[in-house]
């Protein structure tokens, strides 16, 4: 946020180099933390390492060579607006800022940014981040929340951080899983349906679950049981020809009940405050995928074997000449002519750079199917597609209880639709004790940013390559690393704002002309890292960077809170200057929030 002064002091740089003919190496800034003042720093190592290697500099040691520059460079340095002072030491060049120029500077500008602050320069790339793919037919669980906070929030940081973002979804709407529910619905079930939105999804979990217990082969089965299996297993397969083929009949069924998951997946979605730009079906690129499979025959990526009964395949370690497997090799069309899930990925992947001008294409799949991306990636690169340098598989862990893991195939599985109501109604009835004077309707909003606040914060402050146990307690826990503690700083910056009178201290000028208390230098500090902590989330596709800087941000507010006096200051410059930070204060913890798909209540 000092980028300005920054680059007029690297101006200066380039012209006492350029006039002492000193080749400049590109110059790197980090920041000097508080210890009575604020700086920068930037080194001359680099240069002077470079001049060692041309055979100049005089043979000198480079660290020696890289002080005189510093000092060179000190001595030539006109004054800049805001800094106090410069001092060359080790092969640094450490520039100061005036302690009050710099805390107006950081205050001022989330003030006069608002939601804005932070915000990053249009980086002229289309990015798309493709979540919340769930396959249909299936109930939303919390596996699939997880896949949304993670998706929605890095949808947030990348548009945030400058980038034009699409949100896409591609829900699974074919294959055995499908057909499975199907013949069991039509078979056992037909007409009977449930009426609300979510029991239809965990309903037809339930029968998912019974399908496969009656078609799994058991021990000790009698020849009746085996028969039956045999003709339960014939009836599918029956199914599932029809499908193909376009049967009216079950076409309808497939259409009737995949519209139940997709209809619970919007509500969801609703829910959670995510809209999703554009909708992928599996579906819809089965055929796509066909053709491409000729294209690469063609182009001789792709060698076909059908003519002695075998698939199409892709050789892709031999033909990049590993030696050893990496990617190994993947089937693209199976003997009997139907496409699979790698070959719609590639169709898939083809329409969005073609049709979506997408430059950075980010998925957010779980962790199983790691290699299936990165065969996917490859085979888009060999077909010689630029943007698969930037495609990107985020991926993620189980989600798991204490109790321990979910499984879909024996119907165990946590539900998010339950995990959240849950959530609020515990947070509910402790505000309810607490807080008889908000009124009922207000406390069911309030106790539902915290609820929900609670869960998407568990799953965005893990690291994604580790697995989520999830404890409610935890989460809902005002202490620690929680979403209800970000919040209640949040709340307790509201809550100073109203009692100080709405806008009291707007009219007057920032100043910061007194000592600061140190836990007030730790606030202007963490509130100037904001737009970094921004950047390195975006750019590392990380939330956790996210997650981690709201968690630092709301602990130095509470200690903030705990030991200075605000609306209790005496001297009215100084009481005006704390109001003024703690707005700001609460203003990034919004930002920071929202970039976590989390709300920021008032009061709590
Ligand atoms: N429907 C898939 C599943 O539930 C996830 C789809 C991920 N996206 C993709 N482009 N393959 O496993």
């Amino acid at each position: 946020m000092f980028n300005d002064i920054q680059q007029i002091i690297e101006d200066q740089i380039k012209i006492i180099c350029a006039a002492n003919d000193i080749a400049l190496a590109a110059l790197k800034w980090t920041s000097i933390p508080f210890a009575g003042e604020w700086g920068m720093a930037t080194s001359f190592f680099q240069t002077a390492a470079d001049a060692a290697r041309a055979g100049q500099g005089g043979g000198k040691p480079v660290p020696q060579r890289a002080q005189e520059l510093a000092e060179q460079v000190k001595g030539q340095l006109g004054s800049v607006d805001g800094i106090s002072r410069v001092e060359a030491v080790r092969g640094y060049l450490n520039v100061y800022f005036e302690t009050s120029s710099y805390a107006r500077r950081v205050v001022d500008e989330v003030l006069a940014s608002g939601t804005d602050f932070g915000r990053g320069a249009p980086k002229n790339e289309r990015v798309m981040v493709e979540f919340c793919s769930p396959n249909t037919h299936h109930s939303f669980h919390i596996g699939h929340y997880l896949n949304a906070m993670l998706g929605e929030s890095l949808a947030r940081l990348t548009s945030f951080a400058g980038f034009e973002t699409i949100r896409a979804s591609y829900p699974g709407d074919l294959g055995l899983g499908v057909i499975t529910v199907m013949w069991a619905y039509d078979k056992f079930y037909k007409g009977q349906e449930p009426a609300g939105i979510h029991e239809r999804g965990q309903w037809m979990l339930k029968i998912y679950a019974e399908a496969t217990a009656l078609l799994e082969k058991k021990d000790g089965e009698t020849p009746e049981d085996i028969t039956r299996r045999e003709v339960f297993e014939a009836e599918r397969r029956e199914m599932y020809k029809k499908w193909e083929s376009g049967d009216a009949h079950v076409r309808a069924l497939w259409q009737e009940t995949r519209e139940w998951s997709l209809a619970e997946l919007r509500d969801i979605l609703a829910m959670l405050k995510i809209k999703i730009d554009v909708w992928f079906y599996e579906s819809e690129v089965d055929e796509p995928s066909r053709k491409i499979v000729d294209e690469l025959i063609q182009k001789k990526i792709a060698t076909d074997e059908r003519a002695t009964n075998g698939p199409v395949i892709v050789k892709i370690d031999e033909l990049l000449g590993l030696t050893k497997d990496k990617y190994r090799t993947a089937v693209i069309l199976r003997s009997d002519g139907t496409s699979l899930y790698l070959t719609k990925d590639l169709a898939l992947a083809r329409e969005k750079f073609e049709k979506h001008h997408v430059d950075r294409s980010i998925y957010v799949v779980d962790f199983r199917q790691s290699l299936h991306f990165q065969q996917a990636f490859k085979i888009l690169e060999i077909w010689g597609f630029p943007q698969a340098a930037k495609c990107y598989h985020l991926s993620y862990g189980y989600v798991t209880l204490p109790e321990g893991a979910m499984s879909s195939r024996k119907g165990r599985v946590v539900l998010f639709k339950e995990v959240a109501d849950e959530a609020v109604k515990r947070v509910l009835a402790v505000e309810s004790a607490k807080r008889g004077d908000i009124e009922e309707s207000q406390r069911v909003e309030i106790a539902t940013q915290i609820g929900l606040g609670a869960l998407a914060y568990t799953m965005l402050s893990t690291d994604n390559n580790k697995d989520i146990v999830f404890d409610m307690d935890t989460a809902l826990s005002f202490d620690g690393h929680t979403g209800p503690y970000i919040q209640n700083a949040h709340v307790r910056a509201s809550a100073i704002l109203r009692k100080a009178g709405g806008t009291a201290e707007s009219g007057q000028p920032t100043m910061f002309n007194y000592s600061l208390e140190q836990k007030e230098v730790e606030l202007i500090e963490q509130i100037a890292k904001f737009g970094a902590a921004v950047e390195q989330a975006a750019n590392e596709y990380r939330p956790m960077v996210m997650a981690a800087y709201a968690y630092e941000l709301a602990n130095i507010f509470h200690s903030f809170y705990q030991v200075i006096p605000v609306t209790q200051t005496e001297d009215a410059n100084i009481r005006s200057d704390r109001l003024k930070l703690v707005r700001a204060a609460r203003q990034v913890l919004a930002n920071a929030l929202n970039l976590l798909v989390i709300d920021a209540p008032e009061v709590m």
